[in-house]
């Protein structure tokens, strides 16, 4: 793993009040000019997400980071992997910051890249040639460059179904993580690929807890990883919601669970999800399974409607939150300053490869 070192904010911003953060950000944001561009994810907190230049969901936002190259600075409101993404796919001299460096994501801590290496070399053994890996975005550099140098791609949330079939014209068999839920419903949903074909490798069981036979079997290997917000959704909300509200849409991410999936109505990246919401009629309802500062700011954006959380408890992911409007100001006006605080960058080994990795996926979506 990259190492980072946090530079500690000083305590004049944290007392700042709310007028005077927003004066001084659009302020920096007005100086800084054209040789800015700030990135927020729609996880973001409506304070931070205000002064976002472009919003988006990965693909998205990955996409804006590869396409936006007259900025010399990409201040990314988001998590590291998001961040990381950017730096691979910028143009070279471009510099990436990410506000705070400890806003990670856990699901992505869930593979590191020695128990990818080891499951890859058990796999090889008993199925040589056959197998290709794809890695969800939401996963380090170094797994990016893993897949890149294995011939596999990155996928997103909304392209997920897109390289699976690219894959699956490469090899028989796939190795996909860190995400068994995004896997086991892009499989399933857009593929038609049988539960019986697929099997989940838990990394800290020997040989991942799965047999010969069963990897001979498989069409897919499932990480064992999950998301800890999206693990909160279940059946038994959505039963609720359409008891209480006859008629509700249920809407979630495919970050749920397998049955949360097939109980909703329908399923998507966050950037769908908006989509889906905005354009419905007034007058319907709908019920979000996502990160609950998207779902209240649907819910603004469309008076018209009835827009609720699936789950009564606030889904919030922690990490996102990590990225305040303090911490924005004061990269802002270190900017100003001609320093740079917070930058995220990969190396040169593991940027070729994984750029390979997520050039793949920009060229098959
Ligand atoms: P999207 O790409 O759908 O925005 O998802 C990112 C994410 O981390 C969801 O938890
Ligand atoms: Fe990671 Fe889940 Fe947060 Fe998305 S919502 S960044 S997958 S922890």
């Amino acid at each position: 793993m990259m190492e980072y070192y946090q530079e500690n904010i000083p305590d004049e911003y944290l007392i700042l009040k709310e007028g005077q953060l927003y004066e001084r950000i659009a302020r920096a944001r007005e100086k800084l000019g054209k040789s800015l561009v700030i990135l927020g994810h729609h996880y973001q907190r409506d304070e931070v997400i205000q002064f976002a230049d472009y919003t988006g969901d990965s693909y998205k936002l990955s996409r804006l980071a590869s396409e936006n190259t007259e900025a010399k600075y990409i201040v990314f409101c988001g998590v590291h992997f998001m961040a990381e993404s950017a730096n691979i796919l910028a143009a070279g001299g471009q510099i990436v910051i990410l506000p705070d460096i400890e806003a990670g994501c856990s699901m992505a801590d869930m593979a590191h890249i020695d128990q990818v290496n080891e499951c890859w070399e058990y796999l090889n053994g008993i199925a040589a040639g056959k197998i290709i890996p794809a890695t969800y975005i939401n996963s380090s550099a170094e797994i990016k460059a893993f897949c890149g140098k294995q011939g596999g791609a990155v996928c997103t949330s909304s392209n997920a179904a897109a390289v699976f079939k690219w894959a699956f014209s490469h090899a028989e068999k796939l190795l996909f993580f860190p995400d068994e839920h995004l896997g086991r419903n892009t499989a399933y949903y857009h593929l038609n690929i049988p539960l019986d074909e697929m099997v989940v490798w838990d990394p800290v069981k020997v040989n991942g807890g799965l047999s010969r036979e069963e990897i001979e079997h498989a069409r897919i290997i499932l990480w064992k990883g999950f998301c800890s917000v999206h693990m909160q959704f279940n059946e038994q909300q959505i039963k609720s919601v359409r008891q209480t509200y006859p008629g509700i849409r249920v809407i979630v991410h495919p970050e749920c669970t397998f049955e949360v999936v097939q109980s909703a109505d329908e399923s998507g990246s966050t950037e769908h999800i908006i989509k889906q919401v905005s354009n419905a009629l007034d007058g319907t309802k709908w019920a979000v399974g996502t990160e609950i500062h998207l779902v209240n700011r649907l819910a603004k954006w469309n008076p018209g409607k009835l827009v609720i959380c699936l789950s009564r408890i606030s889904c919030l992911c922690a990490t996102m939150f990590r990225i305040s409007p303090e911490r924005l100001l004061w990269i802002l006006e270190n900017l100003l300053q001609g320093k740079v605080v917070n930058r995220i960058e990969v190396s040169s080994e593991v940027r070729s490869y994984s750029k390979r990795a997520l050039d793949r996926m920009l060229s098959i979506t």
